[in-house]
Parts: structure tokens; C-alpha cells; sequence
């Protein structure tokens, strides 16, 4: 792109080159490039797509900067396309993945924000599938025992002597796979009000071999009848439309020296602040596409992504918690760890 150009040509410019990568995702056609790239004869039959489209895609590739042509083939531009092979602390795959059906949605987040009523957990997973968990993949592999965890030395005891775990909001259930890998003498239970989500995890959690985790469809604010030692919220509470039932919940279903670990996204919440946070605009454009979508639909507490920062603690006081410990991760959370008031001594 030249320089001196105005910011929003220089944005739209980029849009038109994420949607190609987008559409190469989705059409299967990134896939045969990313292995090594071909002929537009060669990636469109092992995309099974039109000869001339793969042409017209791998064309437009080379403009937006992610590949070239050698006079025959298009082939990758490795210092730019490379990243997607991983390495990152987040799988950017995935969220080059959710930009098509982010799209998709575009003309149900017009009427929500017209109408104010949010977009349901069932409506958004029904779109997005699986692709935003994935998206926290390889941060959850690379941080949450070593880093997260390793935080808080009293948790991890605990887990290696064997407790009661519950995490509310997890999705397809991958942060608990690892838990539940790590410390084989705890028990561990996912309460997500999506059956989809639960029906995958459960699948996962099978598969893995894992008897000592499990899952159930479940509002995370009606966790009365459980009792646990540990409850954790992993990039998740920013989702929930009723968080005072929610702490209220987990507060009565905790036992005596039990915890709650929360993980949100460590942006400060004010906009000026964050626009050069270079994540900034991806949290705040996924906040307001999905994440505060969903709490509003979920009781209509709207707190959304960067919500947290602000508000977290002042929340968790009013609803009889203290925070025991906050650890900024590198991953670009903040991990905070609360008790309910006046049993802190047996967490330290
Ligand atoms: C962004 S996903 C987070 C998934 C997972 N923690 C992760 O980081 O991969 C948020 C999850 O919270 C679930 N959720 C939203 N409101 C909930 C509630 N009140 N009770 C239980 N789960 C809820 C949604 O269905 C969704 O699976």
C-alpha cells in the first residue's frame, strides 16, 4: 500500500485483502497454497473449485501481498503467510476462519444493535462453530498450566492433591482437557448453556480418555446443588448477561477455602488507551460483532470484552468476593484469583 494514502482507503484496502484470505479459507483454496501453492489449474482441483476462479483468487492474492507468481505457479509468501502454520499464542487460522462467517452475520448484529436484545449463545455458536475456542487453542496449551496456574501455587497444590473443579463457560471444553490431563486426581466438570458446545466437549473429553472430566448443559448462575473447591471463568465472563447471579451462584456453591479464577482480556477498557494495544482493534471489533452481543442477549447486562478491566473488581465486592491475587499474563490476560470475603487464608 503507498504511503500518504487516507486511513480509511488504506483500511478498506486491507478489508478487501483479509476477505481474500477469508474466501481462500473457506473455499478450501488457502489450504493447497499454504502446501507449497501450484498452478490455478493445480489448487482449484485440489480445492475442487472453478479453474478461472482460482485464478482470479490467486491474482488477487499477490496484490493484497500474501503470494506471488512465478510466471506459472502462485506460491506463498512465507514471511507472511507463515504465521498461520502457528507459533503464535493464538491460532490466527482460526480467526482468519471466523472473518467469512463474521460476515455472514453482519445483518443479524445490524438488527441487534437496532433493537438492543443482543444475539443469543445458541445463535452465535450456531454460526461460528467451534472456530472462536479454537482461536485460544495454543494460548491455553502454552499458558494455563505454566503460566496461569504455576501463578497461583495454592490452586495447583490443590489440583495435584485432588479437588472439585468446575469451569463455567467453556466452550468446547479445552482448557478442562488440559486440567484434567495435568492433575489426574482432581475432578473436573464444564457448565456451558450451550448443548452444542457440551455435546462436542463431552465428545473431546471421550476421546481423550478422561474420566475425571465431564460436562453438562447448565446456567453458569444456577450452580446451587454442586459444591466445589475450585470454580474458574476463562475468558468467558465478559459473556455473561447476569454476572451478579453468576458470583452469587458461584459464592454458594463454593466450599470453605475454595476459589474462583477468572481470566479476561488485559486491555485497559478505555478506548483512547487501547487503540495502540496493537490486539485493540480485533477485541474491540469482535466485542461489539459478538461478545457484547451475547451478554446482552443473556439478561442484558452488556459487559463485552472490555468490560473487565474496569469493572471486575468492584463487581466481585459487591457480590461478597475479594481478589486474592491478579497475574498480567504475557498471553495479554489478567488472571485474577478471589475468594469470598473472609476466607482467604487457606488459598494463599
Ligand atoms: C467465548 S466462549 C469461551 C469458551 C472457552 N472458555 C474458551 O476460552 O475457549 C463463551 C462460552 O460461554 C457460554 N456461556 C455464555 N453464557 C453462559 C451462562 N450464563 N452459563 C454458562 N455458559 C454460558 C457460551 O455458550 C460459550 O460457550
Amino acid at each position: 500500500m503507498a504511503d500518504g494514502l487516507p486511513t480509511v482507503v488504506s483500511d478498506v484496502s486491507r478489508w478487501y485483502a483479509t476477505t481474500t484470505l477469508a474466501v481462500g479459507e473457506a473455499t478450501g483454496l488457502l489450504t493447497p497454497l499454504l502446501e507449497g501453492g501450484g498452478t490455478a489449474a493445480e489448487l482449484a482441483s485440489r480445492a475442487g473449485v472453478d479453474r478461472r476462479n482460482a485464478e482470479v483468487w490467486g491474482d488477487a492474492m499477490v496484490v493484497a501481498g500474501y503470494a506471488r507468481h512465478d510466471g506459472e505457479r502462485y506460491l506463498p509468501d512465507e514471511g507472511v503467510l507463515g504465521v498461520l502454520r502457528g507459533g503464535f499464542p493464538f491460532d490466527l487460522r482460526a480467526v482468519v476462519g471466523l472473518l467469512a462467517p463474521l460476515g455472514g452475520m453482519l445483518p443479524r448484529v445490524e438488527r441487534a444493535i437496532r433493537d438492543g436484545t443482543g444475539i443469543s449463545s445458541t445463535e452465535i455458536q450456531s454460526n461460528l462453530g467451534a472456530l472462536p475456542e479454537q482461536v485460544n487453542g495454543p494460548m491455553y496449551q502454552a499458558f494455563l498450566l505454566d503460566d496461569w496456574i504455576a501463578a497461583n501455587p495454592s490452586i495447583e497444590a490443590a489440583l495435584q492433591s485432588g479437588i472439585d473443579a468446575a469451569e463455567i463457560g467453556p466452550g468446547g471444553g479445552q482448557a478442562l482437557r488440559i486440567l484434567a490431563t495435568a492433575f489426574p486426581s482432581s475432578r473436573f466438570v464444564g457448565y456451558d448453556l450451550d448443548s452444542n458446545q457440551v455435546a462436542r466437549a463431552t465428545a473431546a473429553a471421550a476421546e481423550a480418555g478422561l474420566p475425571n472430566l465431564r460436562f453438562e448443559v447448565l446456567d453458569a448462575a444456577n450452580l446451587s446443588k454442586a459444591r466445589f473447591d475450585l470454580v474458574c471463568a476463562f475468558d468467558t465472563f465478559h459473556h455473561f448477561g447476569r454476572p451478579g447471579a453468576v458470583l452469587d451462584s458461584i459464592r454458594g456453591a463454593l466450599r470453605p477455602g475454595g476459589a474462583l479464577l477468572v481470566a479476561e482480556a488485559a486491555v485497559s477498557g478505555d478506548p483512547m488507551t487501547d487503540a495502540s494495544d496493537p490486539f485493540g482493534i480485533i477485541v474491540y471489533g469482535s466485542n461489539l460483532l459478538y461478545c457484547f452481543q451475547e451478554s446482552k442477549a443473556d439478561g442484558g447486562a452488556g459487559l463485552g470484552a472490555t468490560w473487565a478491566p474496569i469493572h471486575l473488581e468492584a463487581l466481585l465486592a459487591e457480590h461478597g468476593f475479594e481478589v486474592a491475587a491478579t497475574h498480567p499474563s504475557e498471553a495479554g490476560y489478567l488472571v485474577t484469583r478471589a475468594t469470598p470475603s473472609g476466607t482467604r487464608q487457606s488459598v494463599e
